[in-house]
């Protein structure tokens, strides 16, 4: 199980870090894949943008390959027992370790004037969102660590409490394959940032592409043999690897040896494998954006699944609670 926010376009690093996951996962597991636009409400609650934000999200995941035949691809606000479970989670969540999250300081501070109880309890969401299908595997990133950490301490509390009927969830990934996708700007990852040429997004134009590569830092090259890459050399190769084909990475590990690379015309190349990698996946994702009918029929689809296995989970946690009278 895992949750996608609904803010944001899915570039090249939340790709190869998380969506390309996601995509050999529903082939191995019993997948739940859902679209937060409950969570979204705790630091966006002008619902304006939100149908055509879900939608992209829809969009651009299922042109990378999540397969809604396969998965259960859903939206959190069409599975109602999800809020049920949130209450009951919530009664089992203490006020100071809520306050305690990183996540949480983060956004008191980046909303100062909205520091809204739902802020407070996200993590709380969180973990209904996962536990509502008894999960044990949850493809985050690092950043998720801390949340997925209080999703076990409350579903260990409730099954204390309550009795057993939650596994424990865990962050999963792919050990072998923690693939580094760096900034185009030489500094980091590539991430939502405010440097805009420093992030390849999956719906940027062809030019657009072309440009931000060609933006990338470079210098004039090694002048001695065995010169051990710099930061920003060492990001291009890495970007190389993961878009281009063998012999080409090879022809340029070759040149940068010899002291005879040029990287204009390394970003040549890299700006057109980009452009090869990315211009599919971007008018796949147009054209099921623009096609509702289509994302109804996925959107009705995955909430039946999820709604499934949310009803069969919520009957043993009740059960478990005594809340059944009758
Ligand atoms: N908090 C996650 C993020 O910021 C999104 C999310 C919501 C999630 N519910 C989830 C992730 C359940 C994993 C499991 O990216």
């Amino acid at each position: 199980m895992s949750g996608i926010r609904p803010t944001g376009f899915l570039h090249l690093g939340n790709y190869f870090g998380a969506v390309k996951n996601y995509v050999r996962l529903q082939n191995e597991f019993e997948c739940y894949f859902m679209v937060a636009d409950l969570h979204s409400l705790t630091t966006h609650p002008d619902t304006k943008e939100l149908k055509t934000n879900v939608q992209r999200v829809l969009s651009e995941n299922i042109a990378c390959g999540l397969d809604p035949d396969n998965a259960a691809l859903y939206c959190q606000s069409h599975v109602y027992e999800t809020s049920e479970l949130y209450l009951y989670l919530n009664m089992l969540a203490y006020i100071g370790e809520l306050e305690k999250t990183v996540t949480f300081k983060d956004k008191v501070r980046q909303h100062e004037n909205n520091v809204n109880a739902g802020l407070l309890t996200y993590p709380v969401l969180q973990t209904a969102d996962i536990i509502l299908h008894r999960a044990s595997y949850v493809p985050v990133g690092k950043d998720q660590e801390q949340h997925l950490e209080m999703a076990r301490q409350f579903a260990n509390r409730f099954n204390h409490r309550y009795g057993d009927v939650f596994p424990e969830p865990h962050a999963f990934n792919y050990g072998d394959e923690l693939v580094k996708v760096p900034s185009l700007d030489g500094a980091g990852k590539m991430s939502k940032s405010e440097n805009q040429y420093a992030t390849l997004y999956l719906s940027d134009d062809d030019e657009l592409i072309r440009k931000k590569v060609m933006k990338a830092k470079t210098d004039s090259g090694p002048t001695e043999p065995n010169t051990p890459k710099p930061d920003y050399i060492e990001n291009i190769f890495a970007l190389m690897k993961l878009v281009s084909a063998d012999d080409v990475i090879k022809k340029f590990e070759e040149d940068y040896a010899t002291c005879s690379i040029r990287y204009g015309d390394m970003k040549k190349q890299l700006g057109e494998d980009m452009v090869s990698f990315i211009a599919p996946i971007r008018e796949k994702a147009d054209n099921i954006r623009n096609n509702e009918q289509y994302l109804k029929e996925v959107m009705e689809k995955g909430a039946e699944k999820a709604r499934k296995s949310a009803k069969a989970t919520m009957e043993l946690v009740r059960k478990a609670m005594g809340l059944n009278y009758y």
